[in-house]
Order: structure tokens, then sequence, then C-alpha cells
């Protein structure tokens, strides 16, 4: 949630800061700014609200000049997401600019004190007291004063400063917030995530929490808390600057669903020997699974759907008992794990703080913590006693798509490696599912393009309607869950998911004439139960909308047809034409695709 990104350099500051906003305007989209030192020594601003596009326009008709600078994208939390509220904030006299991602939760007290002792507030954020405290700070050093300020801090916070001070350097500091450094030729970059830069820069440097940094065009500085020097290993991405384009997609959400059969073709690669029934996993070398019998998946929104998957998954292949958990709940309800029961977190940035934070919690309580993610250098990912790394490459789009269908295959792998570790697995059992699992790229390029056309003739219908339901049963729940998710994010219609006994139970009284009614049907052993409970809801009015594996379509007619295959390996097919119908819903109701409305992609408050 929110984005920040700073440059020092050789180049406009205001050109690559506009173009990282652009990149990072997934995390938030209320408002906008820049702030670029001169090179007459004064700092330059520039704040609009609404998309960066307002602040491009802006910066068009009255470009500020200087090499160095800050900028930031908003998702609005203390004060409305208005141009006096958008960042960078400054002190009273325009000698610092200050970005912030993140909330100060001791920011009343701060600002009480503050004006108490003469500063001026021109604004409602909690991150203003920033700047004035650094304007009581400074003593010189930037970098030092920022530090000296994060001591008065509490809360979560990724900040950079400028200062006309010191006009060729970037400062920041990090705690709970992401921020990594981006290392170019002749100049420098901090980021709220690396993408941010990508068109320039696929090397990176880590920071912990704790660390405060100062970039100028040809030097990086790092000292952690205590002010000692810090030199962090580099990492690089493998990502590539295409990757977070939309390469003739008309939106991110459409490129990214269309991307699966590679993403999930690049998640497996070198993983699975089928003809042995083994996976390999290197991640886990030296842990022994044999000596896994509970598992708790800790995740948030789409990857809690995964988690959902997974808990299955570990049930059936590896005889595990499961739980899949909402980060945001977990850490609050001091939970009871077995002794040595992994937590397995499960986030698609790696940065979502309340599962970061359930991450710590089961490390505090003493229990291992492992970790599905899929940006190499995350917080999540370096936190974690292990973790694996799906091959998504960026996900930009704020609803998740990729993500989900690769975090599957990763707790698949892991599931299979932990089954045949404590023999609940056999070697035979084990081939008959890699092999399919192997299929999944293949399957899935079949599946989007046998859907594209009726996903549009079902959200043609949709367009109107207020509220759609849908239903699933056994592994199809989870799937169900995430077919309302993804249709509500983005095309605004209230969609709800049961399982599909539990429609007698209650929801039934809201079917009428009309109501679409979504039921997922791919898990054989529920086939008969599950095409009944969809008959109820016809029997009732329902609009009948499917999907439904190939060899199960005699007991319910299909809108949308998976191919027949292991039950296990389903999920991460089924999903993909609810992806197309809440992507062609949207585009029918002309909502905003890839950044709806009061949502952020990462979100890095609780
Ligand atoms: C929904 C969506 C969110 C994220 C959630 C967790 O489409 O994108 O529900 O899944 O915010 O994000 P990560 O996986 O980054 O922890």
């Amino acid at each position: 949630m929110c984005g920040i990104v700073g440059y020092a350099g050789a180049e406009p500051a205001q050109d690559v800061l506009v173009q990282g906003l652009l990149r990072l305007e997934y995390r938030g989209y209320d408002s906008a700014g820049l702030a670029v030192v001169s090179g007459d020594g004064s700092i330059a601003r520039v704040r609009t609200a609404g998309r960066v596009e307002r602040l491009v326009d802006a910066t068009r008709r009255a470009p500020l000049p200087g090499r160095v600078g800050i900028g930031h994208t908003r998702w609005a939390t203390h004060g409305a997401p208005t141009e006096r509220n958008a960042h960078p904030h400054l002190d009273c006299r325009g000698r610092f600019a200050v970005v912030h991602n993140g909330i100060i939760d001791n920011h009343a007290e701060l600002r009480a004190r503050l004006k108490a002792d003469g500063h001026a507030f021109t604004s409602d954020t909690d991150t203003e007291v920033v700047a004035h405290l650094l304007e009581e700070a400074y003593a010189g050093d930037l970098l030092e004063a920022l530090r000296k300020v994060a001591e008065k801090l509490r809360g979560t916070y990724a900040i950079a400063a400028v200062s006309v001070h010191e006009p060729r350097r970037v400062a920041a500091v990090r705690h709970g917030n992401p921020l990594v450094v981006g290392l170019g030729q002749g100049e420098n970059y901090l980021a709220s995530d690396l993408p941010a830069v990508l068109d320039r820069t696929r090397d990176g440097l880590p920071l912990e929490d704790g660390d405060a940094v100062a970039i100028t065009a040809d030097r990086v500085r790092i000292v952690d808390r205590e002010g000692r020097e810090r030199r962090p290993a580099p990492f690089r991405v493998n990502w590539t600057p295409a990757q977070a384009e939309r390469g003739g997609h008309p939106h991110f959400l459409h490129k990214e669903i269309h991307e699966q059969p590679e993403a999930l073709r690049a998640t497996l690669a070198g993983r699975v020997e089928a003809a042995r029934g083994e996976v390999r996993l290197a991640e886990f070398e030296g842990v022994d699974l044999s000596a896994v019998n509970r598992l708790r998946l800790v995740a948030c929104g789409t990857s809690y759907h995964a988690a959902r998957v997974g808990e299955l998954l570990f049930e059936r292949l590896a005889g595990v008992e499961a739980h899949a958990e909402l980060a945001s709940e977990f850490r609050y309800r001091r939970p009871l794990l077995a002794r040595g029961e992994p937590a397995l977190c499960i986030s698609q940035s790696g940065e979502t703080l309340d599962t970061l934070e359930a991450a710590r919690e089961a490390k505090r309580l003493g229990h291992p913590v492992w970790a599905v993610t899929n940006v190499l250098g995350s917080s999540l990912g370096r936190e974690a006693d292990r973790g694996l790394l799906t091959q998504a490459g960026p996900e930009i789009s704020v609803a998740s798509t990729k993500a989900f269908t690769t975090q599957i295959l990763a707790l698949s792998l892991i599931a299979v490696a932990v089954g045949r570790a404590n023999g609940h697995l056999a070697a035979p059992a084990a081939r008959a599912f890699l092999r399919d699992l192997e299929g999944l790229p293949e399957a899935a390029e079949e599946v989007i393009a046998a859907s594209r056309e009726a996903a549009r003739q079902v959200a043609e219908r949709l367009r109107e309607v207020p509220d759609a339901f849908f239903l699933g049963r056994d592994l199809d729940l989870p799937v169900a869950l995430e077919g309302a998710l993804k249709l509500k994010e983005i095309s605004y219609i209230h969609a709800e998911a049961y399982a599909g006994g539990e429609m007698k139970h209650g929801p039934l009284a809201l079917l009428g004439p009309g109501v679409p009614v979504v039921a997922v049907l791919t898990q054989g052993q529920v086939a008969d139960k599950m095409a009944a409970n969809a008959v109820e809801a016809v029997t009732r009015g329902a609009w009948p909308v499917s999907v439904v594996r190939e060899d199960l379509a005699g007991r319910l007619a299909p809108t949308f047809t998976i191919p027949a295959g292991h039950d296990l390996t389903r999920p991460a097919l089924a999903v993909l034409p609810l992806q197309l119908l809440a992507y062609e819903a949207a585009v029918a109701r002309g909502t905003d695709v890839d950044r709806p409305r009061n949502l952020a992609k990462s979100v890095t408050v609780e």
C-alpha cells in the first residue's frame, strides 16, 4: 500500500520517478506526488489527487528541474485522498520533503508536541510529523537524522526523504514496510519493490527492518538501527522489463490470466521426477519432513484460498492434519500449534503485513516458518526458515490470478515431498499425481482458450445483476471462494461462495428468478451431491452457470469444461474460467479492471 520511489543520478529525476510511480500504481492510486531537489538548492514539489496520470500531466505542464528526488503514490489511511494530503510532505521551511508507506501509530501525540513547539501543519496525515521531526533532528547528516527520527516513531513505515541541505542524497528508513535499493550505473534508486525500476536495473540490495540507507548517484550506504554499517549481498531478479508491461493486452489482468500456463511451467521446471514419483525441493534439504504431522497454512485473500486448497492437499497427499487460517486472525487469537508444527505462510508479495506478522508470531512461539512467495528478496521470504519461490513473474494487476495457480502448484510439491517422506504417499500414487501435475501448463492453455467466448457471453448477462453465488464442495469450495472474490473485487457485483451443502441451511432464501449461481464440479467423490445442490438452486429459479470436469458432464450441464484428470490437480484449472468470467464482467460493467476502487496490491497496513 502506497508506493515509494527515490532517485539519485544524472537524468532528470522527475522522469525516472514518474515512470516508477506508474509501475507502482497498483500499490495505491488515491493521489500522487514528487519532490525534486533543484540545482538552486530548493525543493520543488508537485502533488495531484487521483491517478498518477494526473501527476504526469502536471509535470509536463511544469517540469521539476533536478536529478535527485522522491515520489509517492498513495492509498489513503490518515487524511482524505486530497491534494493537501498527498505526499511528499514538507517541514515548516520547505527544507525537507518526505514520503511514507505505512502507519505511524503515535502520530497524534507527536503532532501535538510539535505544534506546541511552534510547528505549522498543512495536512491531516500521520506522515507530516516526520518532516517536522527531521527539521528538529537534522545536524548535518540526513541519514543520521532520519535514523534518530525513526527512534521516535511507533508503527510501521518505509520513509524516504530529501533535503536542500544535501542536494545529492536521498535517505530512507524502513520498519515493517517494504523498501529495496536498486543499483544502477551512475545512478541508484529506492523503491517499494524492484519492478518500479525494472526498466533500469534488475540488481537490488535488500533492506532489513531498522535499516537506514542513503543513496547518491554513485554510492549506497546502509546502517542498522544502532548505526552500524551493513553490506547486504546484492540480488538479481530474473524478471524482465517486458514482464512488467502490458505487452499488447488490454489490461494487466488479461495478460496475467493468459500467462498462467507459462507461470505454471516455470514453477514446475526442474522440480518433478514423475517417473520416480519424487519431487526436488532443495529448499527443504535437511528438514525432516517425515516428522511433520500437523501444519498450519496462513495467508490473506487469494493466497488464503490457495491455503484452503493446500490444507486438503496436505491431508490427502501427506496424511497430515492441516489447517488454513486467515493471517489477520491467526496473529491475535493466541493460536495453539502442536510442538514443532510449521506455519506455512503464503503470500504473493511476501510483504502483506498481516501474513508477515503471523509468521513472526509463529516464530516467537518457537515454530518453524515456511514460506511460499513470488517475489525474490521479499520480507517473508527472507524471514522464513524455509521457502519456495513461485515463478509467476511480476503480478501487477491488483486482483491476483497467476499467483493463485502457482501457489497451488508449490503447495502440491511440498505436500508430495512430505507425503513421500512420511510414507503416506506410495510411489505409484505419487507418479500418477505428478504426471497429471506436469500436464497442468498445457491443460491450462486449453482451458483458457476454450473458456474465453463463454466467459464473454455469461459476462454480458452478468452486466446487470446485483448478486451472484458460487458453490463448490471439497477442493471445489476454495475455487468457488476465489471465483466469488475475483468477481466482487473487480466487477463490484456482490458475490458470495458457499459449500454446496450449506445452501439449504440458510442462503437458499436469497435465491430467486435469474440469480446467477456458479457451480464448480470437478471432484469425483462429491459430484452427485454437488450436482444435486446446483439443481436445488435451479429449482428456485436460479440462473445456472457451471464449471464441470468433462467426464462428469453427465451430472451437470457445463458452461465451462475442465479436462478430466486427477481430482487433486483440478483446482488450478477450475479457477481459470472464473478468472476470465470476472474479467469479462468487469470489462462489460466498465470498471477499472487493474485498479479496483478502494483496493491496493500488497497490503502493508493492518
Ligand atoms: C485478491 C488479492 C488479495 C491478495 C491478498 C494477499 O485478488 O489480490 O486478496 O491475495 O492481499 O496478498 P499477498 O498474496 O501478496 O500476501
